[in-house]
């Protein structure tokens, strides 16, 4: 009997749009299944807001257990004012949270880069962008965002900043393991000088090196390290730091880079995977059919090449990607004067064109998994 290849991919479109561009990214998805003569099942599960309005929560049980089952997960963004004042729990954002721990979700890879078309995008100088490539390797399931104890009462709110051995070693190795795959440099970002759990972290991360000779390993104070992205990008290679500090830093390159937009990330645990568009919900563009939906394609670029190790279909559409954008065309929010403006769907369209045209080309008739 033929083993069970089908993937099963769970969707979740969220709010905003989220929709709107996941269904571009559902659409390239599909054309690469097929060009690859690859089985796909979709299923799509409401989560963030829109599963408060239906079920009174972010995440329902339902939507975790197919999430478990599948192979891997799109998201397209979550949250918006309707459900700004709910109390923490019930946000949507405690259902990110909630999957992303449920899921072991530890790794969050947010790449940074310039593409040369976009340098004069960015509020930084064009020489100081070009050739800015590097990624932020945040911790995802640590640190101040789980840590107990929690709490706020009338007179005082805590949190606690706690790391586990095992929590920095994994994600350490990982920095190493992708390092190793691209320019061999690992900078460790921490408050090492102020804080205690940064101190361990330093150390540990240290330890970790030892295994890995050939990648040089510096560390740098977070503080320091945020004026460094925006002084002088081009120095990183792998930002490897906390929850919390690779929430601000990742944010922090992703503006630098002056296509928020076009940025996608993944979340890696040891059996599960997520990938989304570092980008938000934008309430204030939903709807209108404007959304720029290239970081939700590249998201799953980023899943033929994580979850399924088919680097060859991920650069096609990376190749895609860059031809339409290289033909010209672009959403509002990279809109310049001189190139053509299109709208979601029409992005989608042209990628998929794109993704057909270089896969021909190459002659990739045949392909196995
Ligand atoms: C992100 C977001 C989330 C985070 C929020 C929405 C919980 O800012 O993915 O960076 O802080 O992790
Ligand atoms: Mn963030």
């Amino acid at each position: 009997m033929e083993p069970d290849v089908t993937k099963n991919i769970t969707v979740l479109p969220g709010d905003g749009i989220g929709p709107e561009v996941t269904a571009q990214a559902v659409k390239v998805l599909k054309a690469v299944a097929k060009a690859f003569t690859m089985d796909i099942s979709l299923t799509e599960k409401p989560f963030g807001g829109i599963s408060i309005d239906q079920y009174g929560e972010p995440l329902t049980d339902d939507t975790l257990q197919t999430c478990l089952q599948s192979d891997a997960v799109l998201l397209g963004a979550v949250g918006g004012p309707k459900w700004e004042d709910l109390p923490h729990h019930q946000k949507p954002e405690a259902g990110l949270l909630g999957i992303r721990k449920a899921l072991g979700l530890f790794a969050n890879i947010r790449p940074a880069k310039v593409y040369p078309a976009f340098v004069n995008n960015s509020t930084l100088k064009p020489e100081v962008l070009r050739g800015t490539d590097f990624v932020v390797l945040r911790e995802l399931t640590g640190g101040i965002y789980f840590g107990q104890p929690r709490g706020y009462n009338a007179e005082k709110g805590w949190n606690t900043m706690v790391y586990e051995k095992y929590e920095v070693e994994r994600i350490a190795r990982k920095a190493f393991e992708i390092a190793g795959l691209r320019n061999k440099r690992v900078t460790s970002v921490d408050k090492a000088n102020v804080l205690d759990v940064s101190q361990f972290w330093r150390d540990v991360v240290a330890e970790v090196h030892k295994e890995y000779p050939n990648i040089e390993l510096n560390n740098l104070y977070v503080d320091n390290a945020a004026m460094q992205i925006v002084r002088d990008p081009k120095q990183f290679d792998v930002i490897l730091t906390s929850n919390l500090f690779g929430d601000i830093l990742s944010d922090i390159a992703g503006m630098i880079t002056g296509s928020l937009g076009m940025l996608p990330s993944a979340s890696l645990g040891e059996k599960h995977a997520l990938y989304e568009p570092v980008h938000g919900s934008a309430p204030d563009i939903a709807g209108q059919g404007k959304a720029n939906p290239i970081a939700a394609i590249g998201s799953v670029a980023m899943m033929f090449n994580y979850s399924f190790q088919m680097t060859k279909a991920a650069q096609i559409i990376e190749q895609a990607i860059e031809a339409t954008l290289q033909a010209g065309y672009r959403t509002a929010d990279i809109f310049q004067p001189g190139t053509k403006l299109v709208g979601t769907e029409e992005m989608g369209d042209l990628i998929v064109e794109n993704f057909e045209a270089i896969f021909h080309e190459e002659g990739l008739g045949v392909f196995t998994l």
